[in-house]
């Protein structure tokens, strides 16, 4: 036997389908329009009716918040709760199934005249307390048969639930909202007090620094070798504080600092703070420097200077123990942006601790072995991220260590 082919489209199988597919479409809302978008749609497929409308209730009014049909009916428009078919089923909290419209009184016959309605069957939204309907309309007279009421009332369970979780889905966000806005304000205040007390500390430094000179250029001679090397190691730690506070100053300022990004000679940068960080050293030292053609980069002079500073500061220190300081800068190209690396044969450090390289006051070394804070390489890192950089290290203990960071290609 041959089936009905106006049953084809309808058949409980595919209805069981089509509703087991709106579940999982359902499950994966998260706003209103969603939700409205998806039942709208399956209400009409579902029962292969001529028009579907999603209803939901606003206070005493019906608001036909959308729907699907093949020509207008209210979408838009909100009715009392007492004069519309929508509002009867909220308010008596059941089905209703109406095969001819202008015999049954629940129906404001004018509001339905202007449209193509002849039929309807309407179910609630969560029966308990509705929150709304599902409206279901044929163009010819057409009695809904139980099957049908039945699956459009599935579908409305659904939405039910589907809303609620919508719901609490919203709420959940704005309490994140909130408190992400919360934990940004707290943490903008901590760095604005971290930047005014690092600010404030400068002064003093520059007077106890003010005074090791003083008492190094006239009372020297007055100082034995003790002395002396005690004077020396104020003015050392003095040094180190003072790197400290300018680091952290730049630390702090960094995520408010608007990028002035310029074309930047990288190669020439380099190699000034190489030579810059060089002169602080003692002229002894044994150096052997390379350098290759740097691409030019689109940054910040001002953030730039502190990579280059603290990466080649790094490297200068950490080879500290070796016969001979070999540094090389480079760089790797790769589609999408531009790798500078800088490379050391120094004291290296162990991957295994690779965790704690770029977190502030993180150090591999012990002040002992190595003085300073833990700050630079976090800072370097801070400041790529501004580009959407990535920063990255190697290295193995007495043999070396490489630092990369990479950067677009254009101006961002
Ligand atoms: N070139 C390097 N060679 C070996 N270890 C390094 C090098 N650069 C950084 N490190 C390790 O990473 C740690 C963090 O570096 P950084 O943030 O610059 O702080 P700091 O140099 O003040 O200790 C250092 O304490 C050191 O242990
Ligand atoms: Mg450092």
């Amino acid at each position: 036997m041959t089936p009905d082919p106006l049953m084809t489209e309808t058949t409980p199988d595919k209805r069981l389908q089509r509703l087991v597919n709106v579940v999982q479409e359902l499950s994966l809302a998260r706003n209103l329009e969603t939700v409205t978008r998806i039942v709208r749609t399956a209400a009409r497929e579902l029962t292969g009716a001529d028009g579907a409308t999603f209803v939901l209730r606003d206070k005493d009014k019906c608001f036909y918040v959308d729907e699907d049909a093949i020509s207008p009916l209210w979408k838009g428009s909100r009715f009392p709760i007492e004069t519309c078919v929508s509002g009867w089923t909220m308010l008596n909290r059941r089905s209703v199934i109406i095969p001819d419209i202008y015999k049954d009184d629940r129906i404001p016959a004018e509001a339905y005249r202007p449209t193509f309605v002849k039929s309807l069957v309407m179910v609630p939204i969560r029966t308990m307390n509705p929150i709304g309907a599902i409206g279901n309309y044929w163009a010819r007279y057409h009695h809904a048969t139980e099957d049908e009421a039945q699956i459009l009332q599935s579908l409305a369970d659904i939405t039910a639930v589907t809303l609620e979780n919508v719901q609490i889905y919203s709420e959940l966000e704005e309490r994140v909202k909130h408190r992400t806005a919360e934990l940004e304000i707290a943490n903008k205040q901590l760095e604005a007090f971290s930047y005014s007390v690092s600010h404030d500390l400068r002064s003093p430094l520059a007077g106890i620094q003010g005074l090791v000179q003083v008492l190094q250029e006239e009372y020297g001679v007055l100082l034995d070798k003790d002395g002396k090397e005690l004077t020396d190691l104020i003015e050392q730690s003095v040094k180190n504080m003072a790197h400290l506070i300018d680091n952290l100053l730049v630390f702090f300022t960094t995520s408010k600092k608007e990028l002035r990004s310029v074309e930047v000679l990288m190669k020439e940068m380099a190699i000034e703070y190489f030579n810059l960080l060089r002169k602080q050293e003692p002229p002894e030292r044994s150096f052997e420097f390379s350098i290759s053609n740097l691409p030019h980069a689109y940054v910040d002079v001002a953030l730039i200077k502190q990579v280059w500073l603290n990466l080649l500061g790094n490297a200068i220190k950490y080879s500290r123990k070796k016969a001979k300081t070999v540094i090389e800068v480079g760089f790797l190209e790769t589609p999408a942006d531009i790798v500078y690396f800088v490379k050391d044969k120094g004291s290296g450090f162990e991957m295994a601790q690779y965790d704690k390289l770029f977190s502030a006051f993180q150090r591999l070394h012990s002040d002992q072995e190595f003085e300073g804070n833990g700050i630079g390489l976090s800072l370097v890192e801070r400041i790529i991220a501004r580009y959407k950089g990535r920063v990255w290290a190697e290295g193995v203990p007495e043999e070396g260590a490489a630092f990369y960071f990479s950067l677009p290609r254009t101006l961002v």
